[in-house]
């Protein structure tokens, strides 16, 4: 569902939008795509000041179907937060949940105090507040969960986007921001309690695709249009490999903003809590339609998707039209971090079934959190881990607070992220540099039920 605000509060977010919407194009983010932006308390215009309170509510997702959910001031997904690079955000966050939460800001740079981890903060009780007060220090697409129950508050609804806008953004004819989640429901057409080996063991991939909290929805586009998607996997589970036959997407950036050079890809591979930027070239006829999917992945133990999902349809209108041109180059450049004097680290990811109960717990260096041993890193110095997935199953990495690169022979671009695949019996080495943000950093499994089973751990950022 999507509340309303009240007229009554009165300063509304002045965005500068850089986009040139030609306005005879169909935009479907001004259609029920749309997620509602977060209301501005405050008129400083660097200054982005909300209320958000977790709430109970009515969640509807399809015209005959409404769920009991968990939301962010009432809508899933919560309303988003747009600002420019630079500014600073605060929230005024109350908890109306009878159960504790907390909000962490996933690929913000934030300060270790407003992180929203269990290393962080103490969870806000039910009825207390707590406010998070930031900058926003790079442009892209990030969002915000809790860090607490994951696998039944995020499954229930709380999750919502943040877009940080550049000074050099390029123009395309549309853009807004696509939220893919799934649900599974019980018997009673209610979100179904956590649970069972299955789930237990790979995490819960729901049958009902969600994007922007609807279900089979209709994405609006005009043969020559170019939109400017900025994706989010806000799933417990799944992982994406999405496509639109017959279409190609074009990648701007990932986790953390720009690559520096655009380039084509057929289909977008999407661990747990990854972003992609990209843009969708109308390239079908006028008066066609295609379909956005899933495609199938195997990831390990029966995990993954076996067939083919059809998540929205894109539909084109009957008249044709020539969008923005495509980018050559983003503006940003990206240099190779150097890891000259950087302190190298082994971090194994595995998982260790107790041969009487057959019960599995997923482990970083051998240990379950809040057991598994923290280190120090130090400011300035560059941190090299080398991330072994010993287990049969892909585990989506996701580092608190801080990019990183991916190092070696990937094939990739040179990108900066914070959410990556690790795959089932395989080595990732990833490399970062820490600014000076003091304090108790996480790092984590992104499968949610992975995180309540303690693949999870954390190192102090020192002097
Ligand atoms: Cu989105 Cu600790 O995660
Ligand atoms: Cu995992």
């Amino acid at each position: 569902m999507r509340r309303a605000f009240p007229a009554s509060i009165l300063f509304v977010a002045a965005v500068s939008c850089s986009s040139t919407k030609s306005s005879l194009a169909p935009d479907p983010w001004e259609g029920p795509l749309k997620l509602a932006k977060a209301v501005d308390l405050n008129p400083d215009p660097h200054v982005l000041e909300v209320n958000l309170d977790a709430t109970y509510a009515e969640w509807q997702i399809s015209p005959t179907q409404t769920v009991h959910a968990m939301t962010y001031n009432g809508s899933v997904p919560g309303p988003l937060l747009e600002a420019h690079v630079g500014d600073t955000l605060v929230v005024h966050f109350t908890n109306h949940l009878t159960e504790p939460t907390t909000i962490h800001w996933h690929g913000v740079r934030v300060p270790a105090a407003m992180d929203g981890s269990p290393m962080a903060q103490p969870p806000v009780q039910p009825g207390a507040s707590f406010d998070y007060r930031f900058q926003l220090t790079d442009a892209g697409t990030f969002w915000y969960h809790p860090h607490g129950d994951e696998p039944v508050q995020m499954e229930h609804g709380m999750y919502g986007a943040i877009v940080v806008r550049g000074d050099a953004e390029p123009a395309m004819d549309a853009e807004g921001v696509v939220m893919l989640d799934d649900l599974t429901l019980g018997a009673d057409g209610q979100i179904a309690p956590p649970g069972g080996a299955i789930e237990e063991h790979s995490g819960r991939e729901g049958p009902i695709s969600l994007l922007n909290g609807g279900t089979g929805l209709t994405v609006p586009i005009r043969a020559g249009q170019r939109q400017r998607w900025r994706i989010v996997n806000a799933g417990s589970a799944r992982f994406y490999r999405l496509a639109i036959p017959g279409h190609t997407f074009t990648v701007l950036g990932t986790d953390g903003g720009f690559i520096a050079q655009p380039y084509e890809a057929s289909e977008l591979f999407m661990v747990p809590g990854d972003r992609l930027d990209v843009i969708v070239t109308g390239s079908a006829a006028p008066g066609t339609s295609a379909t956005l999917q899933n495609l199938p992945y195997d990831r390990g133990h029966g995990g993954g998707s076996a067939t083919t999902m059809d998540l929205a349809t894109i539909a084109y209108d009957s008249a044709s039209m020539s969008g923005a041109a495509v980018p050559a180059s983003t503006g940003r450049l990206i240099d190779p971090l150097s890891t000259v004097g950087a302190t190298t680290r082994t971090i194994v990811f595995d998982e260790l079934i107790d041969p009487n109960t057959g019960d599995t717990t997923f482990t970083v260096d051998g240990k379950a959190y809040p057991d598994v041993p923290s280190f120090d890193a130090h400011v300035g110095i560059t941190e090299v881990w080398e991330l072994q997935n010993k287990s049969g199953m892909d585990h989506p990495f996701h580092l608190h607070g801080f990019f990183f690169q991916v190092l070696g022979a990937n094939g990739g671009p040179l990108s900066w992220e914070d959410s990556i695949q690790l795959k089932a019996k395989s080595t990732t080495r990833i490399a970062f540099s820490p600014d000076d943000r003091q304090g108790m950093w996480m790092y984590h499994c992104h499968i949610l039920e992975h995180v309540k089973s303690g693949m999870m751990a954390d190192f102090r950022l020192t002097k």
